[in-house]
């Protein structure tokens, strides 16, 4: 049996999965994105987690062979293998991915990296809902705020690999700070510390000490509990959702405005929350946009498995690598 492994770099966690060709996740693992800059250790760290892996998708079944790597990481450049200054990750510059691990890995591995959103982009074009369809965005909601952009069956890269940046759409002129350093940019509304955000301009807002969100540190409150806490009808909780769908539509009205796909896909922890917040932005982006595609552009969850889309998406690099 033939499998890839893929790997999802997160601002938060760094996942690995072991993929089988149909995108089936055999076994994966899980590790902090660490908070220090120093690249070659995070490298090395990662290296002995991709074994660890290997060694426990070999007890599963012994005919395995390891084909490559594929890696989804923000701001990653499919061009050259390479991170290059990401706001939501501790690491300086540019780092070479692509040549770090291939020091730690034979050769006769293909090992490839490109953008975290565009991966989970491929993973619902290739085994998700997302099939068939030859025009749609993946939007990506996490730490940071991504798309991954598929034109006429091909995933878009741009001039230079960095095209389908749409959570530095901007939103709000002199809004909140973005991770990147500009304001007003959609991912400091729409990302999971931006509905923190939220959260708390709302307790302060209403003064809200009765609310189920109240009373906690910033570094506490989780995307998760603001969608626990909206269905115990929760009303600074709701209002999030609320806010968040508004913004966040806005955000794909210029997506539908730039590129008319047929959908978008919405991906990652926060759209957990169904309707709480697919509602909204739904409504949001309908009010933004040109009669000729108001109600007529799909808004899809992602078909994959929470979580799953972007290691699935990041294996299936190896596999259009080899074919090559
Ligand atoms: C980065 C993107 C990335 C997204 C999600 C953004 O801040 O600019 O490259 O896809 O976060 O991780
Ligand atoms: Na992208």
């Amino acid at each position: 049996k033939k499998i890839a492994i893929g790997i999802d770099i997160g601002g938060t966690n760094t996942v690995i999965g072991a993929v089988d060709q149909d995108g089936n996740v055999m076994v994966n693992r899980s590790m902090d994105t660490p908070k220090h800059d120093d690249f070659e250790k995070y490298i090395n760290d990662l290296s002995g987690e991709v074994k660890e892996l290997i060694k426990s998708v070999k007890l599963l079944n012994e005919d395995i062979t390891i084909l490559g790597i594929g890696v989804g990481a923000p701001n990653g450049n499919y061009y050259n293998g390479t991170i290059e200054y990401a706001p939501n990750l501790s690491f300086k510059g540019v780092v070479h991915v692509v040549d770090a691990l291939k020091k730690n890995f034979p050769d006769s591995y293909a090992i490839a990296l490109t953008n975290d959103a565009n991966a989970a982009a491929i993973g619902e074009m290739v085994y998700g809902g997302a099939k068939g369809m030859k025009n749609f965005v993946m939007y990506t909601l996490g730490t940071g705020v991504g798309s991954g952009v598929v034109v006429n069956g091909d995933l878009v890269y741009g001039h230079d690999g960095f095209a389908g940046e749409c959570g530095h759409t901007m939103l709000i002129p002199g809004g909140r700070l973005c991770g990147c350093g500009a304001r007003g940019h959609l991912e400091a509304y729409c990302s999971a510390p931006g509905m923190k955000r939220t959260a708390f301009e709302l307790l302060a807002l209403y003064n809200a000490e009765d609310s189920l969100l109240a009373n906690r540190s910033f570094n506490e409150l989780t995307s998760k509990m603001i969608y626990e806490a909206a269905v115990k009808g929760d009303k600074i909780a709701i209002e999030v959702f609320e806010k968040t769908g508004e913004y966040l539509g806005q955000g794909l009205a210029d997506t539908v405005h730039h590129l008319a796909p047929e959908a978008i896909f919405l991906f990652g922890g926060p759209t957990a929350a169904g309707d709480f917040i697919f509602k909204p932005a739904y409504e949001s982006m309908n009010r933004h946009l040109l009669p000729i595609f108001k109600d007529k552009i799909k808004l899809l969850p992602s078909k994959l498995k929470l979580g799953d889309a972007a290691i699935v998406g990041a294996s299936a690099l190896v596999w259009k690598e080899i074919e090559k």
